[in-house]
């Protein structure tokens, strides 16, 4: 992957705004929102009323339109604060998305400048129970009526959900196809039928709400139906994770950061056998790690993301987003796992911020796609692209088998 990673004046404006907002309204209040499990309703209006829920809107439809890189900037400014508010920022463009790049054109006018705007919040609602990472395996059913359709069935972990005005609902509209099985409907909320069921208690990201949501009998119009026509829904969701994993892997980078930015300022306070304890050389090797893993991570992100930002979907930015998203997740657990372990005994207290950070990375290596959903997509791709490797197949040499014996049997 060769790709060139140009900041536009917009992005770096917009991550500039971030920055402030992350400091001035998500740090310190992250962890009275964190133990309440409350959503930060208070930094979410100052990110609306900054325009940065234009950001990945595009222009036509009242964003900046500045893109998946600007995106990724400003979600790990706000992770690198609290990681649950860089989900429950990012999440929007998650649910955005499907809209993006698979609504008509009417369907974009009607609800992208309200999502811009901070109007309106988005939920996307893909897994259910019994389909996570299996994820054309879903069963929440759409089925025609007239000028309607008609839902039912149920979603889980929908992150958003309650706080979400719209909801992006990945529905069975034609069982009997195995292509063309799945569409995206947006419901919004206080449909009749709609309902939030499950509140989840969670082990991390708590500012931010993550759902159970039902569906019985909701009727949406027919004109809520994402796009021109029903069963390229699966692609979509494809398509629109392809496009939101480099902001996951962002939030993983603005978290490894925040982790690391934290064990810096503590180790170089605490004093242990005379010296602070970042002269002790095993702690150095801690932070030197933590570190060159959290730049190749950002590296990798913004490469991912500027791939997107200058070719659209393709297998080539699909397996980039794949990488960008497994690799800063792991690192991310692994940095905050350090930075845990650099705070020693006050590391493992909730009274410290740090053990929140190793809390809330967790998810980042589930959601949005399992680690090991990841590694199926790049090794998918991989596959595929031996095909173009043929020359090489000469300088490996090919072993005979000789099958001695044949047709002996032994005792
Ligand atoms: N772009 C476009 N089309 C794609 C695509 C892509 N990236 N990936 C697959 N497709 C198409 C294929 O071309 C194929 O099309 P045809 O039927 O026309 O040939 C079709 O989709 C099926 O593809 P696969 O056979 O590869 O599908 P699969 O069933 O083997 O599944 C998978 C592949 C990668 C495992 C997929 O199911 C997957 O990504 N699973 C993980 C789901 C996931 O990420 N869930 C996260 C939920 S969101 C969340 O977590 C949000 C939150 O809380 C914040």
């Amino acid at each position: 992957m060769q790709q060139n990673i140009v900041f536009s004046e917009k992005a770096l404006e917009l991550q500039a705004i971030a920055r402030k907002i992350a400091d001035e309204h998500v740090r310190p209040n992250a962890a009275k929102y964190d133990k309440a499990q409350e959503y930060n309703f208070e930094a979410a209006r100052a990110v609306a009323s900054a325009g940065l829920f234009k950001t990945f809107i595009p222009k036509e439809y009242g964003g900046h339109g500045a893109g998946v890189l600007a995106l990724a900037l400003v979600a790990e400014e706000l992770a690198k604060a609290d990681s649950g508010f860089g989900v429950a920022f990012a999440v929007n463009a998650l649910g955005s998305f499907p809209i993006i790049l698979g609504g008509t054109e009417e369907q974009k006018q009607r609800w992208l400048p309200k999502i811009a705007n901070g109007e309106k919040f988005v939920a996307f609602c893909l897994s259910e129970k019994f389909a996570g990472s299996d994820a054309s395996g879903l069963a929440v059913r759409a089925v025609e009526d007239g000028d309607h359709w008609v839902i039912n069935g149920e979603k889980k972990w929908t992150t958003n959900g309650g706080v979400a005005d719209y909801y992006t609902v990945f529905c069975v509209t034609d069982p009997t196809s195995k292509s063309r099985r799945i569409s995206a409907i947006l419901v919004e909320k206080g449909t009749p039928g709609f309902s939030i069921k499950k509140v989840e208690d969670k082990m991390g990201i708590r500012c931010v709400p993550v759902v159970e949501t039902h569906f019985e009998n909701v009727r949406v119009p027919k004109s809520n139906l994402i796009g021109e026509r029903p069963g390229v829904g699966f692609k979509h969701a494809m398509q629109t994770l392809d496009y939101a994993r480099p902001g996951v892997a962002a939030q993983a980078v603005g978290a490894s950061q925040g982790a690391l930015d934290l064990a810096n300022v503590y180790s170089n306070r605490r004093v242990q056998f005379g010296v602070p304890i970042s002269q002790h050389q095993m702690v150095m090797k801690m932070l030197a790690d933590m570190a060159m893993k959290t730049e190749a991570s950002r590296q990798l992100v913004y490469a991912a993301a500027a791939g997107i930002d200058e070719h659209g979907p393709s297998p080539t930015n699909s397996k980039a987003a794949a990488m960008a998203k497994c690799f800063a997740t792991d690192v991310a657990m692994e940095v905050a796992t350090d930075a845990v372990q650099v705070f020693g005994g006050y590391g493992f207290m909730e009274d410290y911020p740090i053990a929140k950070f190793f809390r809330d990375a967790k998810i980042l290596q589930i959601y949005e796609g399992t680690n090991q959903v990841q590694r199926i997509v790049i090794a998918r791709h991989l596959i595929r692209e031996a095909a173009e490797l043929e020359h090489l197949k000469q300088y490996i040499p090919v072993e005979e088998q000789n099958h001695y014996g044949a047709g002996v049997t032994t005792g």
